[in-house]
Formats: C-alpha cells, structure tokens, sequence
C-alpha cells in the first residue's frame, strides 16, 4: 500500500473519529441549485419525507433557459449519484459535458437526487442526525425506499406515469435493487441507463477491496463492530482540511486520493471538474454501505445485508442474506460499462449481465483506460456516454 493510500485510510478513521463532534457547515458551499444558476439555467429545490423519516433534498432544471421550453412538453429523468458523491457529480463538468445541463438542453426536466445521510439529506424527522440510529442503513433501504419515494414524488409534480433513470456507481445498485424489491416500480421507469454498474466485485482489482475486504467483509468481526452505523468519510472541517492540504501540497495528491477508489489513474479526468467536485465530497455515507459492497466482494454475491446467522434468520428466516433476483427487472435498462474499471469490472459486469435476463443493452465504451469515475470527470464523457445516453433516452420518448 503506497503513502497516498495510508493519507487517506487516516483520514477515514480520523474522520470516523470525529463524525459526531464537528459538522459540515452547508451555507459555505455552493449547493447544486446555486450551481445550477450560476451557469444560466431555472433550478429548483424540493423535499421529499420518506416513510422513515428522511428528509430528502431533490435538486430540478425544470427547463433549459436556452430552449425556453418550459411550456412544452418535458419528459422528466431522475439522475441518482454513488457513493461518499451527491447530486453535484452530474454538474462538475459544467454545461458543455455535465449530463444534467446536457439532458434540459435536449428538452428533459431534470431531477437530481441525494440519498439518505449525504450532505443535502442529513435529516430525519424522527431521528437526531447524531444517534447512530440514523445511519442504520445501506443501500438496500436507499434503494428500497429513497428512490421509490422521488419516484413518486416527481411522477406526482410532472403528471407522468413514468420516467426515465440514469445514475452511476452506487446509483445502478439502488436502481437493481429497487426494481427486485419492489416490482411494481418496474412500470414507473421509461428507461434506465446504469453508468459503471455494481452488482457483483467478485473480481474487483482496487486497493479498497483488498485491504479492507477481509477486515469487514464478513459479519461479526472486532473491524464490523466497531464501524457500523456510523458516517463514513464525512464531510466536514477536519477531512476537508486533510483534502484541502493534500491538494495544496500536490495536485498529484488531491487527484490521486480521488482516483485511488476508482484506482485506474487519471488519463481522462477533467481537472477542473475534480475541483468543483472536492468542494462537495466526500458527500456523506453510512459506513453500512461501504460494509454491504465489502460483503458483496467476499461473497461474490448480489445480496442483502449479511448481520450474521443469527440476526440473518431473524430478519430474513434464513442463514445467509437472500440474493436479489435479477430476472425481476422488466424495465428496459441499458447498461454502460468500462475496461479499466477496478471497482465493477468488466467480468463482474459479465456476471450482471448473465443474471440480468431481460437486459437491452451491454454497451462498453470503447475508450481503454476509461475508470469508474471518469463517468462523472472525464473530458470525454461527453462523446463516450453522455451523448449515447440522450440518443437512448430519446429513443424512448416521441420527441
Ligand atoms: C472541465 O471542467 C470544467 C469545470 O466544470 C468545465 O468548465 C469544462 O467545460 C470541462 N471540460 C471538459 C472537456 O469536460
């Protein structure tokens, strides 16, 4: 394990250590919605209760002020962002590359969702942000519960009967496991677009597998206990300040403490783009969704949370977490994936696409050394996703 990689591992524990005593403080960032109209474009901002109580920040471009479209008819898509990310990650590029401009400048009405626990939904109604009652959850109930509840919402304000869906990393996760849960959701989407989709890492290459793969991977380890339900990698003044010097030092550093998840080198990522996106991330997870995907590593499986046989046959009437069943999705899905991805691989991606039987489309992008972040930095995003996935999504609607 190289410096850069022990740098940001004491930033995680030190990180941990802190979560509870000192907060980010959200009126000095630039939130998406300001984002949004500082480059020209009407945003909004919503929230939304799930059933749990969760307060959930739904940021909108309801229309493109370069169309001036917003009497015509416009088709909503829902863009959901992955892990330790938030709705920020479909902007950073800007107007030109961002999917989000990119789709209200093709005639969309653009929502952009943030998951329970990142920085735009850290509340619950009937939970304190600082018991760890709050973060007792993964992205199963993300899934289960955070995107079926926007979906509603935005179906509910738009008057549609369904929308269209993209979202990257842990995006494609919670999209998979909504849609095997809760079938029903399968009619509410249009059309879904899984950007470097993670169902299964058995051959996950990143460093983050490896070293921490073994420590909690597998249910009731000392490691287990002591970070569950608790915020992982939050964002707040002592882990900005670790980021902040790491990228005064070097840019080297700061760029490497980002890709090194992704681990597949920096080819290419936008610079600039990655700065904007440091101003809002590490976005704010529960550390049970880190904990969840080490599991589904060591498992080689696509399945719930493991809590151990005991818990397991309580919550689940069975010794290990039942696997979501793939062959439940109908909705029609486009999966876009890439060589050089070290967290969900191109094999694991084989894997996804055998279980998922009623699948549209695989598509790779051709680029080689295109990683699992270059879906939201790239400089070439534009020609290599986000272009595909407008005609796609186009292909859907009668415009
Ligand atoms: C790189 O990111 C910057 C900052 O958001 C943006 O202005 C620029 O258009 C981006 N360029 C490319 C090619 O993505």
């Amino acid at each position: 394990m190289g410096p850069i990689a022990y740098a940001l591992l004491f930033s995680l524990v030190a990180g941990l250590a802190v979560a509870e005593k000192s907060d980010y403080c959200l009126s000095e960032i630039v939130k998406s919605d300001e984002r949004i109209r500082s480059h020209g474009y009407p945003a909004e901002t919503h929230e939304v209760v799930t059933e749990d109580g969760y307060v959930l920040t739904l940021f909108r471009i309801p229309y493109s002020h370069k169309l001036k479209n917003q009497d015509k008819k416009r088709p909503p898509v829902l863009l959901q962002h992955g892990l330790f990310s938030n709705s920020d990650c479909f902007l950073c590029s800007g107007p030109d590359n961002s999917l989000a401009y990119l789709l209200a400048d093709a005639g969309y009405d653009v929502w952009l969702g943030n998951a329970r626990g990142n920085i735009y939904s850290r509340q619950n109604n009937l939970i304190s942000l600082n018991s760890h009652k709050f973060w007792h959850f993964s992205w199963h109930e993300i899934g289960t519960i955070d995107i079926a509840t926007m979906i509603d919402y935005i179906l509910d304000v738009t008057q549609f009967a369904s929308l269209q869906y993209a979202g990257h990393s842990q995006g494609t996760t919670v999209y998979l496991v909504l849609l095997t849960e809760r079938p029903e959701y399968n009619k509410k989407i249009k059309s879904g677009h899984l950007l470097a989709p993670c169902a299964f890492f058995e051959h996950g290459r990143s460093f983050v597998f490896r070293t921490l793969g073994s420590l909690v991977g597998e249910p009731g380890g000392i490691w287990n206990q002591l970070m569950v339900d608790t915020e992982l990698i939050p964002h707040n003044n002592l882990v900005n300040r670790v980021v902040d010097n790491g990228c005064h030092m070097s840019d080297t550093i700061c760029n490497n403490a980002f890709i090194m998840f992704a681990n597949g080198g920096y080819e290419n990522a936008n610079a600039s783009s990655m700065s904007v996106l440091i101003e809002t991330h590490p976005g704010g997870s529960s550390s049970n969704q880190g904990i969840h995907f080490l599991q589904l590593y060591k498992s080689h499986e696509f399945r719930q949370y493991d809590w151990g046989t005991k818990k397991n046959n309580e919550l689940y009437g069975q010794d290990t977490p039942p696997v979501y069943d793939l062959s439940k999705i109908t909705a029609p899905t486009h999966l876009y994936s890439s060589t050089n991805d070290a967290l969900c691989g191109p094999e694991d991606v084989d894997t996804l696409v055998r279980e998922f039987t009623h699948l549209v489309e695989d598509y790779r992008v051709p680029v080689q050394s295109f990683n699992h972040l270059d879906f939201i930095i790239a400089r070439n995003m534009k020609q290599e996703v986000n272009d595909p996935i407008i005609k796609r999504m186009n292909s859907y609607e009668d415009f």
